[in-house]
C-alpha cells in the first residue's frame, strides 16, 4: 500500500516508538490521527508537524467511550480530507514490572496485572474492533484488492521474557498470537496484520531503567551493539505498510538479540 494520501491511526503516538513512526508516515506524505494520554505531547506534535496533515484525541484505551469518540473523530476527519484509513497502529504500551509473588510472599496485586492487560492487550482489540467498519468499507487499491493493514506492537518478551514480566509477556505474547488470527479473519476484506517485536529500543519506557539494568542490557546485544532507535522501528513499520506479501507474521527486530534469563 502506498503510504502517500492515505490515514493512519496511531495509538501511544505522543511518544517514543509511536511518536516516530508518526513523523516517519507523515514525512511520506501520510495523514495521522494521534490517540495519546500524554495531551502536551499530542498538542506540542500537531503544532511541529502542522494541522494539515496531523490530528491528536487525548484518548485513554482502556476506555471504549473515548477509543470510540476518538475513532468516530477520526472519521469525521477522514470524511473532511477525503484520504481514506490505510493502516491501525496500537502502539501505546506500559511495562510496569512485578513478580507475582515478592520477597514477603505477598501475590502481585490484580490492580498491577490489570493495568498492563487492560492497556497492552484489551485497549489493541478494542481499537482494532472499533476502526475496522471503517476499514473494511475503503475502497480497495489495485493490484491486489488491498484495504488496509494493522501492524500491532509485540516485545521480546513474547519470545523470551524476563523476570518481572508476567503480565508485560503475557500481554505481548497475545499479540504474536492475535497476529495469525487477524489476518486470517480479515483476509476476505483485503485488510493484513503483522506484529513487531522490538528488543530494547531507546523510549520514554526503557529510559525509566537503572543505569545498572541499561548497561547488563547492552552486554547481550549481537550486532548493533546499541539500542535500536525509533528511527528503526519506523522503517519497519514502513515496510509492513508497503509491502503487501507482509502478513500473519510477528518479526522479530531485535540485532539477533535474546533476552537471557537474568541481567
Ligand atoms: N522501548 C522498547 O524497548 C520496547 C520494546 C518492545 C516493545 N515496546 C512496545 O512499544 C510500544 C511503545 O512503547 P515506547 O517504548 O515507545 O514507550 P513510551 O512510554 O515512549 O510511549 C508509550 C506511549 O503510550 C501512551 N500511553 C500509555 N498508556 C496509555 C493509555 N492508557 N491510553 C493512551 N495512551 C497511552 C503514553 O502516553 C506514551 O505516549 C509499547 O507497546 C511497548 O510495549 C517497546
Amino acid at each position: 500500500m502506498h503510504i502517500k494520501d492515505r490515514t493512519f491511526i496511531i495509538s501511544g503516538g505522543a511518544s517514543g516508538l509511536g511518536l516516530a513512526t508518526v513523523r516517519d508516515l507523515h514525512f511520506h506524505g501520510g495523514y495521522i490521527s494521534i490517540l495519546d494520554l500524554h495531551a502536551e505531547n499530542g498538542i506540542a506534535i500537531v503544532r511541529e508537524l502542522g494541522p494539515e496533515r496531523t490530528i491528536f484525541f487525548e484518548t485513554d484505551v482502556t476506555s471504549t467511550p473515548s477509543l470510540q469518540a476518538a475513532v468516530d473523530s477520526t472519521a469525521a476527519w477522514i470524511a473532511q480530507t477525503a484520504k481514506p484509513l490505510g493502516a491501525i497502529i496500537p502502539a501505546a504500551g506500559v511495562g510496569n514490572p512485578g513478580k507475582l509473588i515478592d520477597r514477603h510472599n505477598e501475590p502481585i496485586s490484580m490492580a498491577q496485572l490489570d493495568f498492563v492487560l487492560n492497556i497492552n492487550l484489551r485497549g489493541v482489540l478494542d481499537l482494532i474492533r472499533l476502526c475496522l467498519p471503517h476499514m473494511t468499507t475503503t475502497i480497495p487499491t489495485a493490484p491486489d484488492n488491498e484495504r488496509g493493514v494493522i501492524i500491532m506492537v509485540s516485545s521480546s518478551a513474547a519470545f523470551d521474557g524476563q523476570p518481572g514480566q508476567a503480565a508485560y509477556a503475557a500481554s505481548k505474547g497475545a499479540i504474536r498470537s492475535l497476529t495469525l488470527v487477524l489476518a486470517r479473519d480479515l483476509a476476505q476484506y483485503g485488510i493484513r496484520a503483522v506484529s513487531i517485536a522490538p528488543s530494547y529500543f531507546e523510549s520514554n519506557m526503557t529510559a525509566q531503567m537503572s543505569e545498572k539494568v541499561r548497561r547488563s542490557l547492552e552486554k547481550v546485544l549481537e550486532f548493533p551493539k546499541r539500542p535500536g532507535k525509533g528511527e528503526d522501528f519506523a522503517r519497519m513499520v514502513r515496510g509492513c505498510v508497503e509491502n503487501v506479501m507482509l502478513n500473519g507474521e510477528c518479526i522479530r527486530l531485535d540485532g539477533a538479540t535474546r533476552m537471557p534469563s537474568k541481567l
